[in-house]
């Protein structure tokens, strides 16, 4: 079986499946959603994914449909159905379908859409050689910790990011660096590792939060705090955190060189510690 989907609490080819045009999903991006990364037929760290998945729900008043046991066992069958060593797993959860009007009852039954699709890593050369980045303004709302599937700015600094070259765009509020369109940011400067803190700007990423945890085993001191752009330029190393993309160092910001120009050691120590994780 290839791209499966569960739709509707049936599992069917992903073609297959489909909503109704009166999802709140589709109408007003009234939803959240996960993504996790399957390694060798293994989901990782699934039970911090689904965590988030409920904070991110309870903060816009969803009421998730399935307690922590009904959803891996969904996700476990998705997997096991798809039979993809290497695969990204999409939860999506929206408050459900209802003639179209911005408020909501209470009584919505929430859609659960969950995909399993075959993963393409980055090739490797990005990973020896190095990524550049972009900076563009933040336009996104007030509550970047929820994951909502309502993701117009970062797919427009995405799409900005690729038409310039890069991999990544950086989100830029009031002159300090918060996270990618797709990933969190980590620089380093003085050999310390300096990431913005968690807060109402940014996603609480799961792959942040294990490399910060490499991080202390490796005894490399570091700082939460808030990072300023002009910052930026002054650090010896910057990589980014991510489901997909593990640790991805940045060798260019907006063109200009970061360090040597070439990955830095505290960012090869982090790359090959997240590798460990899962091999
Ligand atoms: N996104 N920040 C944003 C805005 C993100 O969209 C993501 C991940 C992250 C990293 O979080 P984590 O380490 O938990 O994957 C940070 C995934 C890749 C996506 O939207 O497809």
């Amino acid at each position: 079986m290839p791209d499966i989907a569960f739709a509707n609490g049936v599992f069917l080819p992903l073609a297959e499946a489909t909503v109704s045009v009166e999802d709140r999903g589709f109408q007003f991006g009234d939803g959240v959603y996960e993504l996790l990364r399957v390694y060798g037929r293994v989901p990782f760290c699934p039970l911090d994914h689904l965590a988030r998945l409920e904070r991110s729900a309870r903060a816009l008043d969803i009421a998730l449909p399935f307690d922590t046991a009904r959803w891996m066992s969904v996700i476990t069958e998705a997997v096991h159905r798809s039979d993809y060593p290497e695969a990204k797993v999409y939860i999506q959860v929206t408050r459900g379908v209802a003639p179209r009007d911005h408020t909501y009852s209470a009584t919505l039954v929430p859609t659960v859409i969950i995909t399993v699709r075959a993963l393409a890593s980055p090739v490797e050369s990005l990973y020896t050689d190095g990524t550049d980045v972009v900076t563009v303004p933040d336009l996104r709302w007030g509550r970047c910790d929820i994951k909502s599937v309502s993701l117009l700015a970062n797919v427009l600094a995405k799409q900005q990011a690729r038409n310039a070259g890069a991999f990544e765009a950086l989100f830029v509020r009031d002159g300090f660096i918060l996270e990618g369109a797709t990933s969190n940011v980590m620089t380093v400067h003085g050999g310390s590792l300096v990431t913005p803190p968690e807060g109402p700007l940014l996603l609480s990423g799961v792959t942040r939060r294990l490399a910060l945890q490499l991080a202390r085993e490796a005894g490399i001191s570091l700082a939460e705090r808030p990072l300023p752009e002009k910052d930026l330029y002054a650090a010896s190393e910057v990589f980014l955190t991510g489901t997909t993309i593990e640790i991805l160092p940045v060798i260019t910001i907006n063109g200009r060189c970061i360090g040597g120009g070439f990955p830095g050691p505290i960012t090869k120590e982090l790359m090959a510690r997240f590798r460990k994780l899962h091999a």
